[in-house]
């Protein structure tokens, strides 16, 4: 689903809100959200009826992603969290990809998918995906809440994506601007005022 800025959404027509020093303008309502996730949600279930999928969220970014996404998917299945750093400075994706953290689990012959807030470059997520067919994975596909189609860098498919959006950098439901703003329960979007 490809999202304009210039959405119709009436959450658009609400007024910005201040986190730590910038203003943010609505961008997804909360409902607008968890309709998306619940068809999401379906399609996920649907390709993997009876293969015991391993789902691997990305942290901190993906903890509100993954824990609604999950809900909607009524198979039997694994899950697990994953934690590294790639985005230090407060709005400019650094490219610097730090070790994979958290992952126990034996992943050999693994259906996988990864589950990540945002594809932005891609930076992070190439790496990831190397590393989980390095150890052996029958498969591995991505579910992105937000997939910004512009400022990617690489030749990487996400399968499931929640919405396509303008390379703007945008704060809530899980998301952070310079770590604040990820308890907000839907999304907003930096504005210029
Ligand atoms: P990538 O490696 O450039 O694709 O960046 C991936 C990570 O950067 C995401 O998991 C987020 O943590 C962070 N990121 C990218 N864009 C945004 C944004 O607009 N808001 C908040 N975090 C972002």
């Amino acid at each position: 689903m490809t999202l304009s800025t210039a959405s119709s959404d009436p959450a658009d027509h609400a007024a910005p809100i201040l986190v730590k020093d910038r203003y943010f303008k609505p961008l997804l309502s909360k409902e607008a959200i968890a309709q998306r996730l619940a068809h999401l949600g379906k399609r996920i279930e649907a390709d993997y009826q009876n293969d015991l999928p391993l789902f691997i969220g990305v942290l901190n970014g993906s903890f509100v992603f993954a824990a609604d996404l999950v809900r909607y998917i009524a198979i039997p299945c694994h899950f697990s969290f994953v934690k590294y750093a790639s985005y230090q400075d407060k709005m400019q994706s650094s490219g610097v990809v730090q070790e994979l953290i958290g992952l126990n689990e034996n992943l050999s012959n693994r259906r996988v998918v990864v589950i990540e807030d945002i594809v932005d470059t891609g930076n992070t997520m190439v790496k990831i995906l190397a590393y989980l067919r390095e150890k052996g994975v029958e498969d591995v596909e991505i579910a992105a809440l937000l997939v910004k189609p512009t400022a990617l860098q690489h030749d990487i498919s996400v399968k499931y994506v929640g919405f396509e959006i303008e390379n703007q950098f945008v704060v809530g439901y899980g998301l952070d601007y310079d770590g604040y703003g990820r308890n907000l329960d839907s999304l907003y979007v930096v504005s210029d005022l």
